[in-house]
């Protein structure tokens, strides 16, 4: 056998920085590669679990499995015309990278997106989304590989069940391989979207300051990069993976009656009948920023991000378990107080359900 069975060390692979053991680790430098390795390990009766950028997952600290880990790279151009094109990328690419190679090609839709960290193959998983803009709206395909029945399957839109921050692909954790994804850009650079928070006051002071009177999408990316290195903390020096809950939709009654005692409580209408609640601020206001329990805090600029402090004195290294002591000390206050319950945003991993 080609796989030997040498224990994988994942703590440099997840950007909490959670020790994290695992059998093996296989990288898949082609998109070639993944039949005959899932078929060996299949052979070998070993479950096997995808890690892509490691941005987005609580591992725990024995993973009973073997790691694939996509770094097959590549974009190609599907179709052009005037207006638009259609691009399809493959899952090892950087997220942020991508970005950053679209919007100086002069195609658009992507920018608000910029600084995600994390592969583009993760992308549809939690439809990843940032300052009004949410993966499918941009996102055409996904080509994927389906590991317990070893076949391959390709989605539209309609197939991935996008909702805010979930997909088909994160209801069935662990079962799929996305090797390719596609986008459809505009080449008009007007169309940007600036309407969330401090974007377009800081995107036009950027087009202003070089003269011009309309918001590019290369303003709107810089003002994005500049908003989120001002709260999000960078997960190389402190580990992270970003907002750790997801934003809580109530319906009205329930936000009207908190905003009578609360005023300053944020919220964003869904739908006529619920409202999404800043979670970030519901945390902050019940006194947890920069708390919880060492070495697991809350972010001191973004109550909504958990920070892993285990890693500055380089003593014993943080754990799955650590992550829960303060998650649920964090639920049970704001269940208290605000009488809502905070869902839990990032795959939680664990041995069960393996494939
Ligand atoms: N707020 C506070 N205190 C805090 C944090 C936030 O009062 O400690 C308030 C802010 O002042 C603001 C509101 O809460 O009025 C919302 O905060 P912010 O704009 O920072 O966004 P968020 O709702 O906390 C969501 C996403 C982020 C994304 C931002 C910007 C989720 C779970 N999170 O956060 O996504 O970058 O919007 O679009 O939807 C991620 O998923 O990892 C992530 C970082």
């Amino acid at each position: 056998s080609t796989l030997t069975t040498v224990a994988a060390d994942l703590i440099e692979y997840n950007t909490m920085h959670l020790a994290c053991q695992a059998d093996r680790l296989i990288t898949l430098t082609q998109e070639s590669d993944i039949e005959p390795a899932v078929a060996e390990l299949d052979k070998l009766g070993a479950p096997v679990f995808v890690l892509s950028g490691g941005s987005n997952v609580i591992l725990p600290e024995a993973l009973h499995a073997s790691v694939l880990h996509p770094a097959y790279k590549g974009i190609e151009v599907l179709a052009e015309d005037a207006n638009s094109i259609t691009l399809e990328v493959m899952g090892g690419e950087n997220w942020h990278e991508l970005v950053v190679y679209t919007v100086n090609q002069g195609w658009y839709g992507l920018e608000n997106l910029a600084l995600i960290p994390g592969l583009v193959g993760a992308s549809p998983v939690q439809n990843i989304g940032a300052y009004g803009v949410q993966l499918e709206d941009y996102m055409t395909h996904v080509k994927a590989f389906h590991l317990p029945t070893q076949t391959w399957h390709n989605f539209d839109k309609a197939d991935c069940q996008f909702s805010y921050r979930d997909s088909i692909f994160k209801q069935q954790a662990g079962q799929w391989l996305i090797t390719r994804v596609g986008f459809k850009l505009h080449k008009d650079a007007l169309k940007v979207n600036a309407n969330y928070g401090d974007v377009s006051s800081l995107a036009l002071a950027k087009a202003q300051a070089e003269k011009r009177s309309a918001i590019s999408a290369k303003d709107v990316m810089q003002a994005i990069i500049e908003i989120r290195q001002s709260k999000l903390p960078d997960p190389k020096q402190l580990p992270n993976c970003g907002s750790f809950f997801k934003n809580p939709i109530i319906d009205n009654g329930q936000f009207t009656t908190l905003s009578a005692k609360y005023p300053n409580i944020v919220g964003y209408p869904v739908g006529n009948e619920h409202t999404k609640v800043a979670a970030g601020w519901l945390i902050d206001n019940a006194g947890l920023k920069g708390k919880g329990i060492a070495p697991i805090l809350t972010h001191k600029k973004q109550a909504l991000v958990l920070v892993n402090h285990s890693t500055a004195d380089s003593s014993t290294p943080a754990s799955q378990h650590d992550i829960l002591a303060t998650q649920q000390l964090i639920q049970q206050t704001i269940q208290d107080q605000f009488g809502v319950a905070l869902e839990r945003e990032p795959v939680w991993v664990n041995n069960e359900a393996r494939h």
